[in-house]
């Protein structure tokens, strides 16, 4: 530890960081800044006032780095040292140092807008460029001049433009610490392989044969290939000659993965025995894995777009960008020269990888990021012109305003509503909270907290949903409901009340193919949300699960109203006579039910006329997943604000001062009010028919 290069520079750090409100310090990744400069300015005295606040886009990051350092200084985690991620939080009254994530930082700063708890905050792993960092990079900027005295900013990074992000604050100085990197040899396939993860398999095993000792690096796309790759791997090397070369362990590394086998990979490894770490991107720059000599890298990494114009996710592998292709070489550096593998000829990296990876602000939906800056109550503030780094698309940003309208979070002028500033304090996504609340006023929280606690615990709890071949779940042979006929939502709910009613036994999670932790974890996230909703009305709410009885049908319906309103702009409405539907607020297009639905049709094979999704995905086909059916007079209401939508309003800025907006806003006829295209003629027509169709069959 104590040659970590970082501690070379402390006198130089604290110097500057003594003259300056803001310094980047850029350092090779495992030169120590995430785990050492919070322990210098600890030495140095600027936790005496208020606390160091460090952030990592990764929740791993944010634990495996607190966990350590609490160690280094030989305290108790969660005392002295502490770290808090949604919906955990490890800290006490003690804590001098703690590590968050960016996302948690900023609902911080929603009920302290000048974060005055801390003394300094070290904005870590910017280079990653997460959503998060970034808007925390554009308020860091406004409250560094609103708290002019003993409040410091630290950005570090380890590939980050530097030069950029000094401009981007007035010219603060930028540290450079020269990490000590031994040369690495890296070697080029001929040619894309066909696969892979074989690929992969047989570098692996060729350098398990031929070379030196030390450890090798694998860098996957997902989880699933992780797996994959760990039982192929496990198999090979038990398949190879006793005696024929050194011992070895497969270990894989996610952020799924369970916290102790995460921590697995930093305990020294077995004497005389390699291991092979099978990773995601996570190894690139956010963990490092001491002991690393070969790296192979397949060029590729899995990456999550979204299209504003389609309200569309999808989960694309796309190729790594340079910056990245090259943090991966110097994983194997770090303590002797390496190697790596490029599973890519040279003129891919040369031709076709970017320089670097596009920011995260410019590839995803900014509902929530907008929400937090609306409700920041920042003077001047029009969304479409904040400071950003580099800003998001105008396109991605009305995409967001259009959504926080119709969920009611701001009005028709873009002024936040008493709504929206509740959605703000609760961890969700706006979708989410605003259910939450519609459920609270309509009578069923208890049964959307659980829904909600269902959808936000970020593992597959689902039998069927996990496998690849994402086989139709009504088909599994198991005892779990079924939803009702109403969809996933109401499934969700009643497997949630099933457990309860059988006192959250474990072994009813396995007999049924529902995973036991994430399970353990819904629980305590609903507990949590309960928490936060019982604070916020003051009051004795019933939250309570339906255990015994479950849910009746009148509370089936008003969790669906409920639900109706919080995902005002995840409407889908069916095409007449056809089992395709077409989402209200994207422009026209057509979407399917995903097959893992439980959604049922009716006695002559169609699914209902109207649903809520959570989530479009794109894949061979668009998709809708997690889907819930809905009534036509809910969606009404819906349509009328999606009629009088005006943009320009919404976004903050007055309509008639926006001559700098209107610069932004290119490509747009001069005088015409910018407005979201609503559903076009054709589709009002089939909609009038399938109305008369409807009434003649008299079935509503
Ligand atoms: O942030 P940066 O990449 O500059 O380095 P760091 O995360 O502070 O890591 C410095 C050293 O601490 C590395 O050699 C890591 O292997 C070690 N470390 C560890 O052993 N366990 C952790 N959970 C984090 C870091
Ligand atoms: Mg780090």
């Amino acid at each position: 530890m104590s040659n970590l290069p970082i501690l070379q520079y402390e006198d130089k750090i604290i110097e500057t960081v003594e003259k300056n409100a803001v310094v980047v310090i850029i350092g090779e990744t495992g030169s120590g800044k995430s785990t050492q400069l919070s322990q210098i300015l600890l030495r140095r005295g600027y936790a005496n006032s208020a606390a160091i606040a460090v952030t990592q886009p990764r929740r791993v990051a944010a634990v495996s780095v607190a966990r350590r350092v609490s160690q280094e200084l030989g305290v108790r985690l969660g005392e002295e040292v502490g770290y808090a991620i949604r919906f955990e939080d490890r800290t006490s009254e003690k804590t001098k140092i703690k590590y968050l994530t960016d996302g948690v930082l900023l609902r911080e700063s929603l009920s302290n807008t000048k974060l005055s708890h801390y003394s300094v905050i070290i904005l870590d792993e910017a280079h990653e460029r997460s959503l998060n960092t970034d808007i925390l990079l554009g308020l860091m900027k406004r409250l560094i001049k609103l708290r002019e005295s003993n409040f410091k900013v630290l950005i570090t990074s380890a590939t980050l433009d530097g030069e950029k992000v000094s401009k981007f604050f007035y010219d603060c100085p930028v540290l450079n610490v020269p990490g000590k990197l031994y040369p690495v040899e890296i070697l080029y396939s001929k040619e894309r392989p066909v696969s892979y993860i074989e690929s992969s398999l047989k570098t692996a095993i060729d350098i398990h044969v031929r070379e030196p000792e030390g450890d090798i690096l694998i860098f996957m796309t997902g989880q699933d290939d992780i797996e994959k790759l760990v039982s192929k791997l496990e198999e090979k090397v038990r398949s190879l000659e006793e005696g024929s070369c050194m011992d070895a362990v497969v270990y894989p590394l996610h952020g799924s993965l369970p916290p102790d086998m995460q921590v697995r990979v930093f305990s020294p490894p077995p004497p005389n025995c390699r291991r092979f770490i099978v990773a995601t991107n996570i190894a690139e720059t956010s963990l490092t894995v001491d002991g690393v000599v070969y790296v192979i890298d397949s060029g590729y990494v899995k990456q999550r777009q979204y299209n504003p114009s389609t309200g569309m996710y999808s989960l694309d592998v796309v190729q790594i960008s340079k910056v990245q292709a090259n943090q991966r070489v110097g994983r194997a550096g770090r303590t002797r020269p390496g190697k790596c593998y490029r599973l890519y000829p040279t003129a891919v990296y040369r031709d076709d990888f970017l320089d670097a990876t596009i920011p995260e602000i410019q590839r995803t939906s900014l509902a929530g990021s907008v929400l937090y800056l609306k409700s920041l109550d920042l003077i001047d503030m029009d969304i479409l012109k904040f400071d950003f780094l580099d800003p998001p698309s105008v396109e991605s940003l009305e995409d967001a305003l259009k959504q926080l309208y119709l969920i009611d979070a701001i009005d028709e002028n873009g002024i936040i509503t008493s709504i929206g500033r509740t959605m703000a304090e609760l961890p969700l996504e706006p979708s989410l909270s605003r259910t939450l609340i519609e459920a609270n006023e309509n009578g069923s929280l208890s049964q959307a907290l659980t829904v909600v606690s269902m959808l936000s615990a970020e593992t597959t709890l689902l039998p069927g949903r996990s496998k690849p071949a994402e086989k139709k779940r009504k088909h599994d042979v198991s005892n779990l409901p079924n939803g009702s006929g109403f969809g996933d939502h109401i499934q969700l709910l009643q497997i949630f009340e099933c457990w309860d009613h059988n006192h959250y036994d474990v072994e009813w999670c396995k007999e049924n193919g529902l995973q036991v932790r994430g399970m353990m974890f819904v629980k305590d996230v609903r507990k949590q949300l309960c928490q936060i909703m019982q604070k916020m009305s003051k009051g004795s709410l019933d939250v309570r699960a339906r255990g015994r009885k479950g849910s009746s049908q009148q509370e089936y319906r008003n969790l669906r109203k409920a639900l109706t309103v919080g995902y005002a702009n995840q409407v889908a409405e069916r095409m007449f006579h056809h089992n395709g539907y077409r989402t209200l607020s994207f422009k026209p297009q057509l979407v399917q039910v995903h097959p893992s639905s439980v959604l049922s049709t009716d006695e002559e094979g169609m699914f209902p006329d109207y649903v809520v999704y959570h989530e479009l995905i794109s894949t061979t086909k668009a998709f809708m997943r997690n889907i819930c059916k809905i009534e036509m007079p809910w969606v009404n209401p819906i349509k009328r604000k999606l009629e009088k939508l005006n943009i320009r309003k919404l976004s903050g800025g007055s309509v008639c001062s926006a001559d700098k907006s209107e610069e932004k806003l290119t490509g747009l006829p001069e005088n015409d009010p910018k407005t979201i295209v609503i559903p076009e003629n054709i589709d009002s027509k089939i909609q009038a028919a399938k109305e008369r169709f409807l009434a003649r069959k008299g079935k509503k």
